[in-house]
């Protein structure tokens, strides 16, 4: 008979900023949102925060959706013609975790430059990009900020509008995978606006760091959201009385950006904590914003052992495991999980 270590008592999770749980302020409001057929377009919920998301962003239009890859792949069908190059930053969400959606339901082709740090180089964006002639065109530039798997890392606003000069020359749409753009606009310290300023349309999720429990919203032209209304519905997006999610996303939206910066120094305060850790490899530099990723030998037996210390990450990768902090990790998960890392460290590398 095999036996199992008794699971710690305390238990923090550091897998993602995805797992919060609604405020009890988000479920009451969601029990009381007004509501109507959102794909008639008569849900005054989704409306309000639609226009607020599009306000805050300085866009002319939003459009809610389920998800964050929902929001990317409509941006990106919406944009596009079959047959196309999508120019990303390697590593991208779009090319790496939406299983293929660009190709399968767009007809699309990634066209990967290099990123480090999850930041391209404008001139690689320009040497990309292709007329058409002998290789499918280019169709659109996507970037990531925050870029996920780069580290959290903030691309800055300056190389953001260069790319943006390059799509603009090259005469394609400029989209942004926004997924944690408020991560990004805290770590500049600049209005959301003005991260949101050089691209045709950014996903915005609501169910990560703001802690919403469902949803993202997509932003853009007036005409860029017709067209994203008929892909939304075309992909099985089309919600009904999507009131009850909206109110849940309005008060991420109005109180969530407020405490990002405390995740943000709980990200630093874990990293530091971690650094030094035996066969560990971190790289402080890249720890901008929520998120610390380890350097191990094994990262799923690194993330086996570290649960059994009563931490949950994730193993991205073979040799990569990521910590996230979020809206319920306080300054003590922080500490017990600096001991939890750096206790299975010194287990696996004895
Ligand atoms: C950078 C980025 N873009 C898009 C997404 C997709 O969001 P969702 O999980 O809501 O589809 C994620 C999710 O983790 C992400 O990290």
């Amino acid at each position: 008979m095999t036996r199992t270590a008794p699971s710690p008592l305390r238990s923090v999770d550091l897998r993602s900023d995805t797992v919060t749980r609604p405020s009890p302020a988000m479920r009451r409001a969601m029990a009381e949102a007004e509501v109507g057929d959102d794909v008639y377009g008569e849900d005054p919920t989704v409306i309000r925060l639609e226009e607020a998301v599009a306000a805050l962003t300085g866009k002319e239009a939003g459009l809610f959706v389920p998800s964050g890859t929902m929001g990317n792949q409509i941006a990106l069908a919406a944009h596009t013609t079959r047959g196309v190059e999508v120019i990303a930053p390697e590593g991208a969400h779009v090319y790496e975790y939406e299983l293929g959606a660009m190709a399968a339901l767009s007809g699309l082709m990634p066209r990967l430059v290099p990123a480090p740090g999850g930041v391209p180089d404008p001139a690689d964006v320009r040497a990309a990009v292709s007329p058409g002639v002998h290789r499918a065109p280019t169709g659109l530039v996507v970037l990531e900020n925050t870029h996920n798997v780069a580290g959290g890392t903030v691309v800055p606003l300056d190389v953001a509008a260069a790319i943006g000069e390059v799509a603009r020359d090259a005469g394609v749409p400029y989209h942004l995978d926004g997924a944690r753009a408020w991560n990004a606009a805290v770590a500049l310290d600049v209005p959301l606006a003005a991260l949101c300023a050089p691209f045709d349309s950014v996903s915005l999720c609501l169910s990560k760091g703001l802690g919403a429990p469902v949803g993202s919203v997509l932003v853009g032209s007036r005409a860029l959201v017709v067209a994203a209304h008929r892909y939304r519905k075309m992909f099985g997006g089309g919600m009904r009385q999507a009131g009850v999610l909206a109110a849940a996303g309005l008060i991420a939206v109005h109180k969530g950006m407020a405490r990002l910066a405390d995740d943000h120094r709980r990200a630093r305060t874990l990293a530091d904590g971690i650094a030094g850790a035996a066969g560990v490899a971190l790289d402080r530099a890249r720890v901008q914003t929520n998120m610390v990723y380890l350097g191990v030998a094994d990262a799923p037996a690194f993330v086996a052992a570290l649960a059994a210390h009563g931490v949950r990450a994730n193993a991205m990768g073979a040799r990569a495991v990521r910590l996230v902090t979020h809206l319920d990790v306080d300054d003590d998960d922080v500490a017990f999980a600096i001991e939890a890392v750096r206790a299975t460290a010194a287990t696996l590398v004895a």
